[in-house]
């Protein structure tokens, strides 16, 4: 889509700050984007009939999250699964497989409904959440404990970061896929019950950087009312999840500093609806 071009000229400071925005450091190593694009694509097969909100949290050994085909990734990521996984999401149930755990928003009558995201990361009554029973099963060790979701109080930096040779750390690689990006009114509403910055944070701290992405099909729609800077803000607190979109022409990594050039912002309005001044 378009950007709208205001009619007056902007001031010649309102350019340089944009500008600056775009020489930022380069970032560390990542993902590769082919390969999360193949894993994003495969599990998106399975998505529910109606084609609604649903988020799924994938766990590979770290090998499997290199792989530009297909049908090598069918060998960790059984179909059978997959299946089950989509008759769960259609009778909008949570599933929880071998390599992959998905849900699909909970309303409830006369309470907020639950997003995805956070069915995906809440703790039940005894500290576990689907996404921490994931990364325990899949982890490929034996006899370590089970992981307990530390409490709120804890910030997000408490689960250990797995390096080479730790016992019991998770050693996996983490795809977490949301089909629209997480909202701004719930799981990134820090004055929410909702909010999942910590709990996103803190499982993603533990992964190794070239082995975890935060993926979305497209932007929430009604995010786009924001301006591409409050926008992209609130993602850029979800500091230990790269994020990416992920569409038809592939994953794109969110981190562009340059908004304006930023592939996941396409589409929301640069400054917003209503006419910006200049201040000073
Ligand atoms: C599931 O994850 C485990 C542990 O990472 C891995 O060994 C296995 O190959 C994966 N796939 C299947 C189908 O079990
Ligand atoms: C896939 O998963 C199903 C159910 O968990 C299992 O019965 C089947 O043997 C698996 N197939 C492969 C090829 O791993
Ligand atoms: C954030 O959550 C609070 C408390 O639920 C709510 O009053 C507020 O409107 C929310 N903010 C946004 C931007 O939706």
């Amino acid at each position: 889509m378009e950007t709208m071009v205001p009619g007056q000229m902007p001031r010649a400071g309102l350019l340089l700050l944009p500008l600056l925005l775009c020489f930022g450091p380069e970032t560390t190593r990542s993902i590769n984007p082919d390969a999360l694009k193949v894993i994003v694509n495969y599990v998106d097969k399975f998505r529910p009939d109606k084609d609604g909100q649903y988020a799924a949290a994938v766990s590979l050994p770290q090998a499997a999250c290199n792989l530009l085909d297909e049908q090598q990734l069918r060998a960790y990521l059984n179909e059978t699964e997959l299946n089950e996984m989509k008759k769960k999401l259609n009778s909008k149930e949570l599933f929880e497989g071998q390599n992959i755990t998905a849900a699909r928003p909970k309303f409830q009558k006369n309470h907020p409904t639950l997003h995805s995201e956070f069915l995906l990361l809440s703790p039940d009554q005894n500290g576990i959440s689907p996404i921490s029973r994931l990364l325990d099963k899949t982890r490929g060790q034996r006899a370590c404990p089970e992981t307990h979701v530390p409490c709120k109080e804890c910030g997000n930096n408490c689960y250990k970061k797995w390096s080479p040779g730790q016992r019991c750390g998770w050693n996996s690689c983490l795809i977490f896929f949301t089909k629209n990006s997480p909202c701004l009114g719930t799981c990134l509403n820090a004055s929410g019950c909702f909010y999942i910055r910590d709990l996103m944070d803190g499982v993603f701290g533990a992964i190794n950087n070239n082995f975890r992405a935060l993926a979305f099909r497209q932007v929430y729609p009604p995010d786009k009312a924001q301006k591409r800077k409050a926008l992209w803000e609130a993602w850029q607190t979800i500091q230990n999840a790269p994020m990416y979109k992920c569409d038809n022409n592939g994953c794109a990594s969110c981190e562009e500093k340059c908004l304006s050039q930023n592939p996941c912002l396409e589409g929301v309005p640069e400054m917003g609806a209503v006419p910006q001044r200049a201040h000073g």
